[in-house]
């Protein structure tokens, strides 16, 4: 029987609870599908910081290595706030990025259709909205050199170098060349050297990919045109702080950012995680939103060439929402169904077992 390892990091807040839902349905999709999951725990971020006095225990690290592929939910919480920022539960996740090498994140906004209503755009705006970010996420201002302190001065360095630029740039083209073939590459090349660099870069890259059109935007023109046109995308491609700001812009379009999973790839294996955060405020309440997860999941499930569990597992998602299951994030419009974290999580695992979401 096929068989994979799969790295398991809960983290801090709400991201135990929506794993657990996600691994749930991810089980229910692998026994559909003959096979099998061997799943290894580990603590990172805060959770970590109390047990180990570290964000990233080497023991996690090496764990989440050997696995074929890393399922993690979030992390960080105001507990740990007052910690220098080497030490704070996100340095952890930004060293298992960095220390897996994986440097492509892919971000797809799709919206719902029974999630039409929910969103604060306009429905008539967002009406079969799918797009994709592809985040630089391992180069850029978050890792660039020379950073810190000095007396009064803070500073923090925007730096790219071809190879980064190229190999992001190829793994965007090679998406968009599944999709409708259109990428849009965002900068600030009208003032920053390093976004001049990073748009000759693309261009150079995408004349090997002549089927697909390539345009160039602003990101302060894109961060507007998102709201007011994102059917006008198909793919962003965009460095590391870019890609941040712009994907959590984009979770307004379907409705909330409870939604929206991702992926982070590199040469192999990958960390599937949900874009959002750890929502401390709202932990051990059963009101947090599993399917941004369980989705993060169908995409772990498509890395390891398992693509019929994965359409399982993302069919079975639109199926709880078509019969009304609305956790509180999204209980604006449609909510035949308030339910819990818990009880999304359970009807998505019955759905993807028989297709029916009683018992
Ligand atoms: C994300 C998060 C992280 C980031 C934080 C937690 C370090 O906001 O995955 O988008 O900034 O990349
Ligand atoms: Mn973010």
């Amino acid at each position: 029987m096929r068989s994979y390892k799969i790295a398991v990091i809960g983290g801090d807040g709400i991201g135990p609870e929506i794993v657990k839902e996600a691994r749930k349905c991810l089980d229910a999709a692998a026994e559909m599908e003959n096979f099998r999951l061997e799943y290894n725990e580990f603590l990172m971020g805060g959770a970590a910081i109390d047990a180990f006095g570290v964000p990233l225990p080497e023991m996690t690290l090496n764990g989440a290595k050997e696995a074929d592929a890393v399922l993690f939910g979030a992390i960080g919480g105001s507990k740990w706030d007052a910690l220098p920022r080497q030490l704070r539960p996100e340095s952890g996740l930004l060293a298992l990025r960095k220390g897996l090498d994986v440097f492509a994140n892919f971000r797809p906004v799709k919206v719902y259709d029974p999630l039409v209503e929910a969103s604060a755009l306009r429905p008539e705006a967002v009406r079969g909205v799918d797009l994709l970010v592809v985040r630089e996420l391992v180069g850029g201002i978050y890792f660039g050199e020379p950073k810190g302190r000095d007396g009064n001065r803070a500073f923090n360095t925007m730096v790219y170098s071809e190879w980064e630029v190229e190999r992001i740039a190829l793994a965007a083209f090679k998406a968009a060349q599944k999709r409708r073939k259109k990428l849009c590459s965002v900068d600030k090349a009208n003032v920053l050297e390093v976004s001049q660099l990073w748009r000759e870069t693309v261009r150079r890259v995408g004349e090997g990919f002549p089927d697909v059109e390539l345009t160039n935007m602003y990101v302060d023109n894109a961060a507007m045109q998102l709201v007011t046109n994102p059917r006008g995308f198909d793919v962003i491609v965009t460095g590391n702080l870019f890609g941040d700001i712009l994907s959590d812009e984009a979770s307004v379009i379907g409705g909330s950012i409870g939604l929206l999973p991702s992926s982070s790839r590199g040469e192999k294996g990958g960390i599937f995680e949900p874009i959002h955060g750890s929502a401390p405020d709202m932990a051990g309440q059963g009101t947090a939103n599993p399917l941004a997860t369980i989705l993060s999941a169908a995409m772990l499930a498509e890395s390891l060439g398992e693509t019929a569990a994965a359409k399982r597992i993302e069919d079975a998602v639109i199926g709880a929402l078509e019969r009304g299951y609305r956790t509180p994030d999204i209980a604006r419009y449609g909510a035949i169904k308030p339910c819990t974290t818990e009880e999304m999580g359970e009807a998505v695992r019955r759905l993807i077992c028989d297709g029916n979401d009683e018992h």
